[in-house]
């Protein structure tokens, strides 16, 4: 049984949190490290759908941008999934091509030419706890088949031996990219997407949760060292976009601390956030995904609904079918495949599903 509610997640974060890159488990010091905190809709969804997922054995999708908190969910279904073993991270953007398979599944001595002595994969060390893959995207498309058969049986293969083992692992994997276009270019395999996306969860931007920097921030108070909001501090928080998320809104507040003066104000601040240059590529890479991502929001935050914030600007050649087919795509993803539910996410009413449906069809978006 979880022992949390909805409410029980608003609170502090680790100062630790703010420079602490999570390898392995967070530190046992730090008193929220199994919390997630913003009372936004979006992110009440995130937590229930946590609570949901995480005593299931089923692989779990985080996808969201970069600093939304990946790494830090993964760790929170770990802790309440009640799996005794430990969370382990395997980062793929730190393990070469070459030594994938050896890093996952272990080596014996000898098995290649620098193999000099046994190692422990990665899966061992997860044996009965979760192992968390870090931008899966760049797992070897050669090497996907094997995961997947891992994911499948429980079963893998050191390399060197040909006894097979099994680990009872879960895995929960992350992602900042779309990985459907990593599929559209033969980088990774459907039937492993398959397998990942049927318990899916969507990290919001925190530009789509302006709600929570409030909180975030309240929760770093003890950051600002003694000093405290001028005028203006809130409402530059409040406009600007975070394409770093919440561990650059971690950074900026870190950095008044050491070097505003006391009060801060909104001028000063955007100094700061001028200075840390913080443009990422996922952010400012193409209009095309920004415009799709936001009218998703729109959706799932109940702003609008489909056939404002889709059918009219896709007659008005606003938007094209790719990206309507993306959105339905997204919507479907949350529904199960079921369109009936579709309609709801997209904020319609039961009597708008045959019109929903002919709409889908006249314009062949299915
Ligand atoms: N909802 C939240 N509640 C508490 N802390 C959070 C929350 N979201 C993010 N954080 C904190 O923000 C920082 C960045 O989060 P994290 O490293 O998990 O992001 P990420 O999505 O994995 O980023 P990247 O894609 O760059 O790896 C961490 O210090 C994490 O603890
Ligand atoms: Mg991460």
């Amino acid at each position: 049984m979880l022992n949390y509610d909805t409410d029980s997640f608003s609170c502090l974060l680790p100062v630790e949190g703010v420079a602490h890159s999570l390898t392995q488990e967070p530190p046992k010091t730090d008193p929220n490290r199994n919390r997630i905190i913003g009372g936004s809709r979006l992110m009440k969804k995130v937590r229930q759908l946590v609570r949901e997922f995480a005593m299931e054995y089923d692989p779990i999708l985080l996808n969201g941008e970069t600093g939304v908190g990946k790494n830090h969910i993964a760790w929170v279904i770990h802790h309440y999934s009640a799996r005794r073993g430990k969370f382990v991270v395997a980062d793929m953007t730190t393990i070469s091509e070459n030594l994938f398979e050896s890093e996952m599944f272990g080596h014996r001595r000898g098995a290649f030419t620098d193999a000099w002595t046994d190692k422990e994969g990665l899966v061992e060390k997860a044996d009965g706890g979760t192992l968390f893959i870090d931008e899966i995207s760049e797992v070897p498309i050669g090497i996907q088949a094997k995961l997947m058969r891992f994911i499948d049986t429980q079963r893998y293969r050191i390399v060197g031996t040909t006894t097979e083992r099994k680990a009872n692992v879960r895995i929960i994997a992350a992602s900042n990219k779309d990985l459907r276009e990593a599929i559209s270019k033969g980088e990774f395999r459907q039937d492993l997407y398959f397998r990942l996306q049927a318990f899916e969860i969507l990290i919001p931007p925190l530009r789509h949760r302006r709600e929570d920097v409030m909180e975030l921030v309240n929760s770093h108070l003890h950051l600002l060292k003694g000093k405290s909001p001028g005028s203006g501090f809130w409402e530059c928080l409040q406009k600007y976009d975070w394409p770093g998320n919440v561990r650059e809104l971690q950074n900026i507040i870190k950095r008044a601390g050491i070097s505003c003066n006391d009060p801060i104000t909104g001028p000063e601040l955007q100094s700061i956030i001028k200075q840390g240059c913080f443009l990422l590529p996922e952010y400012s890479k193409t209009n095309h995904k920004k415009h799709i991502d936001d009218i998703w929001y729109q959706l799932i935050s109940s702003e609008s609904d489909f056939w404002t914030a889709v059918k009219k600007p896709f007659l008005a050649r606003d938007l094209n079918r790719t990206e309507v087919k993306e959105i339905i795509h997204r919507g479907l993803t949350l529904a199960n495949g079921k369109y009936k539910d579709l309609i709801k996410i997209f904020n319609l009413n039961d009597k708008d599903y045959h019109k929903f449906m002919t709409f889908l069809r006249d314009n062949k978006l299915r």
